[in-house]
């Protein structure tokens, strides 16, 4: 089937890029980051070297970095290397390879509105750098865990999504809220691809938007979000996997509705609304059970909810009929 071949990141990495391809690939990648990446180190007060990736010339949010960590998220590994988690992402609006990060760069950050509709007291269409000024950015260290087998540790900046939902005002009726990415065929050439159903858009209950651990990210590495890493706008909800972390947003509906979002429309059984980490529940056509570290390429076993258990296992108790792993 048409669709099946296009998907590279459903497949475990080892299977979609041969190992030695991606290896050599890396060494190469190294190599070239290496003098610019030694340059940026000492910009970067307390955090690694920023890579190849500079801020986006379009992207007028510098000056609002680095922000205050807040401590208590903590790490069990040491944060991944920008120059790994910058050039290897998934974004399927620029193909469906590891390494669009260039392709990326298309994306235009402003103007850039954020609407709020569905089920609020009043729907809004909100400036992003509005926006931010009234938001509480902080950073925060998570771990990320795709879907893929591949997991790395990196610093977002952004502020909790309970304090977007608090200025969303959704009506009491409303139980889940619905995120959908820019569409533009023009700029994104991945959005061509009209076998895909564009745009892509994820799902949480309220309940899970307004958990602690769900952030909204919009820097890393002390720094604004490459564009390839989902700026201006995406989601880290840490404990899920990695695809319900949507990029790019551009609205927030709020409805009663559960949502079905982008890959559960093209794969419901393999890809479900709740997609939570569990290593003891296989993806149908691969193990779960361990990850590989971006950037050290260490093989460390997955843990239930990534790790973040006590923030959110109370979130399942009384949803056993559900397939609250896939
Ligand atoms: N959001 C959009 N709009 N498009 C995408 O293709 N890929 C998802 C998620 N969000 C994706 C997206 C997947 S599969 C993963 S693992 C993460 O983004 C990857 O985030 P990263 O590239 O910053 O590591």
């Amino acid at each position: 089937m048409l669709i099946r071949s296009r998907r590279g990141w459903e497949l475990p990495d080892s299977a979609a890029t041969p190992e030695d391809v991606f290896l050599s690939r890396r060494s190469l990648l190294k190599a070239a980051v290496a003098a610019p990446a030694i340059a940026a180190a000492g910009s970067i007060p307390g955090g690694p070297a920023f890579g190849q990736t500079e801020v986006a010339a379009d992207d007028p949010t510098a000056g609002l970095y680095p922000v205050p960590r807040n401590e208590r998220f903590t790490l069990d590994r040491a944060i991944t290397d920008p120059a790994e988690s910058t050039t290897y992402t998934n974004f399927y609006e620029f193909g469906s390879q590891k390494n669009i990060w260039r392709a990326a760069q298309k994306l235009k950050l402003r103007p850039w509105t954020v609407t709020f509709d569905g089920m609020v007291e009043q729907e809004q269409t909100v400036d992003i750098d509005a926006l931010l000024k009234r938001m509480p950015l902080e950073e925060r260290l998570y771990r990320h865990r795709c879907v893929e087998a591949w997991s790395m540790a990196v610093p977002w900046s952004g502020f909790p999504m309970k304090a977007l939902v608090d200025f969303a005002r959704p009506l009491g009726s409303a139980k889940y809220v619905v995120m959908r990415t820019f569409q533009d065929p023009g700029m994104a050439s991945g959005q061509r691809q009209f076998w895909y159903p564009w745009p892509y858009v994820e799902g949480l209950t309220l309940a899970e938007a307004t958990n602690e651990l769900a952030f909204m990210v919009t820097g890393m590495y002390g720094k604004p979000v490459p564009k390839q890493n989902g700026a201006p706008l995406r989601l880290a909800v840490p404990w899920k996997y990695g695809f319900k972390s949507i990029k790019s947003i551009v609205s927030f509906t709020f409805t009663d509705q559960r949502p079905v979002s982008f890959w559960e429309q093209i794969q419901a059984a393999e890809y479900g609304f709740w997609a939570n980490v569990n290593p003891e529940v296989p993806h149908p056509r691969w193990s779960q059970a361990r990850e590989r570290v971006l950037g050290t390429g260490e093989m460390v076993p997955t843990r239930l909810y990534n790790g973040y258990g006590e923030y959110v296992a109370d979130l399942y108790k009384d949803l056993e009929g559900e397939r609250l792993y896939v």
